[in-house]
């Protein structure tokens, strides 16, 4: 299986255009050490050829720019693109859907029906793709059973539904339902080796702890590093297990669980907020994490299993 991060800062992107948060600021002018970072994306390919892109981040033009795998140039119009699956609604990983509007051929989309239903109604991109190449959706089942993707051959995939939050333009806002926010388990079906991908997760609950301790890589939800970030910051007055999110620091935060995995398994950090203080490469937040054999996930990492 290749792995290919296209984006992994959380919404907004590092730095943030309105920001001057102290992560933001000191990015911006140079005084920070640390990468800047575009919205919530992955890639995904079993042969290196035919990828899926798992979520269409806002910033997908400039992401692809950067990864040459996606552009093989067989043809005036081309690309390595085979389908789409979405995790959720959120607009950090749907948006860029309108930039891939010029498709030869209508997308094969996987959703769950809940975020079909938002990209149908509260976001209405289903319906204004169709105006463009169009799309044919496929629905992701919540019943645990894997399924393929038959245009990304030699993966096989099941659907983890997560506890997090539902987009604010979503009838579930607050008060989510299953299938508003999935992960996935991906298992390259040559090698046995497996991934989880989580950007967007409040709670571990037995079915995600146990597709996490039965993977070879864990790429999970890095948004925050303590639960009251954005408040103490004057930013929101909402915590980040309010958004959706399991911060990593404290009592059941992200750490401790990642410190539960097999020591083999590559826990990586991933869909990282412009103010959480592990993006600093000088901080002591971050120094924490990386003792902890926690990796944090750029734009551009790539990983082969
Ligand atoms: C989230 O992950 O909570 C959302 O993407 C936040 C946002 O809309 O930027
Ligand atoms: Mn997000
Ligand atoms: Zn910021």
């Amino acid at each position: 299986m290749h792995i290919h991060v296209l984006g992994s800062a959380a919404g907004g992107g590092f730095p943030q255009w309105n920001c001057n948060c102290r992560n933001c600021a000191g990015l911006r002018r140079g005084t920070l050490r640390a990468r800047a970072r575009t919205q919530s994306s992955i890639a995904l390919s079993g042969n290196g050829e035919d990828w899926l892109l798992c979520n269409a981040s806002p910033d997908i033009l400039v992401q692809l720019k950067s990864f040459a795998a996606a552009q093989p140039a067989r043809a005036l119009r081309d690309t390595a693109l085979r389908a789409i699956l979405l995790v959720d609604a959120q607009i950090d990983h749907v948006t860029g859907l309108y930039m891939l509007r010029e498709h030869r051929a209508r997308w094969p989309l996987w959703t769950t029906r809940p975020v079909r239903e938002d990209l149908e109604r509260g976001n209405p991109i289903f319906p204004l793709l169709d105006h463009y190449c169009g799309s044919d959706w496929h629905e992701i089942a919540l019943d645990g059973a894997a399924f393929a993707i038959p245009q990304v051959p030699g993966l096989r995939f099941t659907a983890l539904p997560l506890r997090s939050n539902a987009p604010p333009y979503s009838p579930h806002r607050d008060r989510p339902i299953d299938g508003d926010t999935i992960g996935l388990a991906v298992e390259d079906m040559a090698s046995g080796k497996r991934l989880v991908y989580a950007p967007g997760v409040v709670e571990i609950d037995a079915r995600l702890s146990a597709a996490m301790r039965s993977a070879d890589v864990v790429m999970i939800d890095g948004t925050c590093f303590r639960d009251d970030e954005m408040i103490a910051l004057g930013i929101s007055k909402k915590r980040a297990r309010d958004m959706g999110h399991l911060a990593q620091s404290g009592a059941g935060g992200m750490l401790e669980q990642l410190a539960q995995l097999p020591p083999a398994t590559r826990k990586i950090l991933i869909h990282i907020n412009n103010t959480n203080p592990i993006l600093d490469e000088d901080s002591a937040e971050h120094a924490e994490v990386r003792a902890a054999g926690v990796e944090i996930a750029y734009d551009g990492m790539e990983i082969e299993l």
